[in-house]
């Protein structure tokens, strides 16, 4: 699960929004977002998958057969990553191609006016998007096909640590910078004044996305928990690490973007532009020392990528291999052709593949989780998912805590869902 929600959203996408939302006021309304709104879809998630031990698709609709609009969601769920899938592979890919560019000793070879070009380049291109986005769809889809235990887990237990480990060297070297200071305190200062309504909306999507929520991700991962783990603590953990992350990237990126004098909220280009030109800067002086960090900085992103793009995969193949009785193998092909396809669309007009993030950030998985809330607060029996959470009173669980977390699925996170959604529209 860490794994899954540790990703690009992460490295690519939060120090951007921190950046366009106003820095560190931004940061303190994600947190309230997480724990209130998130952190509680997330158990909710887990309670779902580990309850019905089916895929996403069927997970509500076996609990309670008959109705149609579980069944919908069920289906939304499948479908949701299948699109997220096509078009985040091919921002893989672009991490791709700069992580083998990094190899080369290429950033540090190349002035700083060309190097900031690299990006529009590769986008312009016709084919290399294209052939990258498959490429790095294709070595999530034999990671999966692995398996779960020895596939997925495996995978992701050795790369997590090292990815830490590797944010945390691109972050020494980012503060050690020349005017780092002020990239440090445009991420950890508050500024009210920043702040809008729209942010709100903005934090709780972001860190809805982080987390991998309404994807049907968290409950097909669910479904393999066993009934002995203690999920509110896990939860709990998965989304400390993801923030933690979080924070690390933007320690690693915001220092290096100011000490190059770039624009803090210059979206999603930030790390394909900026962070190539701090490394072009740097190789001037130190181009040993540049050429290694900027190889560790992609190698980070791609494995970032790579576990989260696992996860999307590992929905699609689930449903296929338990509505179709079809082996991992061939279940996982069939997605891999369906994600390639879509995605090379995507790789080939830029304005399809913005349709389709808009339209799943703002719109399927709003839908998705607030169904998912609705689910576990309204249609399941309080003392079916006190059963889940504690294994029928086995495992201790503060006392205190079930009802807090019980009252945000049911009250809270509908609710704040409903408004985000309706904001997104109106204002
Ligand atoms: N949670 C992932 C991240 O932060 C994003 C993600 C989106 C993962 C969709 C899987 C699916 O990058």
């Amino acid at each position: 699960m860490a794994g899954s929600a540790i990703g690009l959203g992460n490295i690519w996408r939060f120090p951007y929004m921190v950046g366009e939302h106003g820095g560190a006021s931004f940061i303190i309304l994600y947190i309230l977002s997480t724990i209130f709104v998130s952190l509680p879809i997330f158990v909710a998630e887990v309670v779902l998958g580990r309850k019905s031990r089916m895929s996403a698709a069927y997970s509500m609709s076996s609990l309670r057969p008959g109705k149609r609009v579980w069944k919908f969601a069920g289906y939304l769920a499948v479908l949701i990553p299948l699109i997220i899938c096509s078009y985040y592979s091919v921002i893989g890919g672009w991490s791709m191609d700069f992580m083998l560019k990094s190899f080369s000793g290429f950033f540090v070879r190349t002035s700083t006016d060309e190097v900031t070009g690299l990006f529009g380049n590769l986008t312009d291109s016709v084919w290399k998007p294209a052939v990258m986005h498959l490429l790095f769809l294709g070595v999530s889809c034999l990671v999966v096909m692995r398996g779960v235990k020895t596939g997925i887990e495996k995978f992701s237990k050795l790369s997590m640590p090292v990815l830490f480990i590797l944010i945390i060297v691109m972050i020494c070297y980012s503060v050690t910078l020349p005017g780092a200071k002020a990239g440090i305190e445009y991420l950890l200062k508050p500024d009210f004044s920043h702040l809008t309504p729209r942010s709100f909306a903005y934090a709780m999507g972001q860190s809805f996305y982080s987390l991998s929520l309404g994807m049907g991700i968290i409950i097909t991962y669910g479904a393999y928990v066993s009934k002995h783990e203690n999920i509110l603590a896990s939860s709990a953990g998965t989304a400390v690490a993801d923030f933690a992350f979080a924070i690390f990237a933007g320690l690693a990126i915001m220092p290096a973007v100011f000490a190059a004098g770039i624009e803090p909220g210059a979206g999603p280009g930030l790390i394909f532009q900026s962070i190539p030109f701090i490394f072009s800067k740097m190789g001037e002086n130190l181009p040993v020392i540049s050429g290694i960090v900027a190889a560790f900085f992609f190698i980070a992103v791609v494995v970032a990528a790579l576990t989260s793009c696992i996860s999307l995969v590992e929905v699609g193949t689930s449903f296929l291999s338990e509505k179709y009785g079809m082996s991992r193998k061939k279940a996982v092909l069939i997605v891999y052709c369906i994600c390639g396809f879509i995605g090379t669309l995507c790789a080939l007009e830029g304005r399809l593949f913005d349709a389709f993030d808009w339209f799943c950030s703002n719109i399927l998985l709003l839908v998705l989780s607030f169904l998912v809330a609705v689910f576990v607060g309204f249609i399941l029996k309080k003392e079916e998912v006190w059963d889940n959470v504690t294994n029928q009173g086995q495992i201790a669980v503060n006392g205190k805590i079930f009802p807090v977390v019980y009252f945000l699925i049911r009250w809270v996170a509908p609710i704040a869902i409903a408004v985000i959604f309706f904001t997104n529209f109106i204002l």
